[in-house]
């Protein structure tokens, strides 16, 4: 289906090329790009093209790494599925139907998601319910269920400030899926925690997601990450930003990043991808 939809080659994690299997219809595509560009208006400088001509289906139900080089629209991508902008060439879809503007069904996480400092825990999770009207017994047993899944149930009273770099950032991930969103936008949600933190935060996210049938959109610097958490990792190009390689990780579930952080076959996958960025890089 990527290599079908995307029009790039699809490997597999033998490194061999993948047939791919008849892809879903439109509507079973959480999210579609098709023929994608988007062009800033710098001032001084005109047109200044960010994204150039990007397709990319993704199934429901799928998890996927956005990775490549700073500033090549991965941000960029997310916004529009977001609602926050438009294409300036193509569409982008969900379901079939084109993203308008922003939608209830979508959570969208940032690398620096700062929590409402005057807010306790649990009101910092219940904010985005409070704002649909979600009913106050309903919005606490909500927030509680996911703070005790984060195991940061203790801390529900407490204000941010009292809190880790990486408590902060499981309470951002509460406050980001307390509306039970159908599409994950997450955008370095990890990228600022120590390595041990992060090991032990990307366990804990995985384990909300798994078995949710949620879409999820991660963007990451981190290629260990990606391969950690993603079943398909896409690498784009430096600006204008393409799509290079449409990589499947094909390594079963439930996974645990604390325990797989030195799979070989997770560091085999990890290997190409950087064969890959690296000349993006350079
Ligand atoms: N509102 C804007 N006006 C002008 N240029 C913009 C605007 N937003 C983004 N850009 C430019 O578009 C390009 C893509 O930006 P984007 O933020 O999507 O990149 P990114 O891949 O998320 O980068 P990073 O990895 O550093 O977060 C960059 O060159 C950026 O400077
Ligand atoms: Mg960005």
């Amino acid at each position: 289906m990527g290599a079908r939809a995307t029009g790039v080659v699809m490997h597999t994690t033998d490194g061999s090329e993948a047939t791919p299997p008849a892809g879903p219809s439109p509507q079973e595509y959480s999210v579609s790009l098709e023929g994608v560009s988007v062009a800033f208006d710098v001032p001084g400088k005109g047109n200044l093209l960010a994204v150039d001509n990007i397709d990319l289906h993704v199934p429901a139900g799928q998890f996927v790494a956005l990775v490549g080089p700073s500033g090549c629209g991965k941000t960029t991508v997310l916004n529009m599925l977001a609602g926050l902008m438009r294409p300036s060439a193509g569409v982008v879809s969900r379901y079939g139907k084109p993203v308008d503007g922003p939608s209830r069904d979508i959570g969208y996480m940032l690398a620096r998601s700062a929590l409402t400092p005057w807010r306790t825990i649990r009101a910092n999770v219940e904010l985005g319910l409070e704002i649909r009207g979600v009913a106050a017994r309903e919005r606490k047993s909500r927030a509680m269920a996911l703070l005790e899944r984060l195991k940061i149930d203790h801390f529900a009273d407490a204000y941010p400030s009292q809190l880790s770099h990486g408590m902060q950032q499981r309470v951002a991930i509460a406050r980001t899926l307390a509306i039970d969103p159908d599409l994950w936008l997450m955008d370095e949600p990890f990228g600022a925690l120590d390595a041990q933190t992060r090991v032990r935060v990307q366990s804990e996210f995985l384990a909300l997601w798994e078995g949710s049938g949620k879409t999820v959109l991660f963007v990451t610097h981190d290629l260990s990450e990606a391969v950690l958490l993603a079943d398909r990792v896409i690498v784009m190009t430096h600006r204008p930003a393409e799509i290079k390689l449409d990589m499947m990780v094909d390594v079963e579930r439930p996974r645990n990043p604390q325990e797989q952080l030195f799979d070989p076959r997770l560091e085999e996958i990890e290997r190409t991808l950087w064969e890959e960025l690296r000349h993006e890089i350079q």
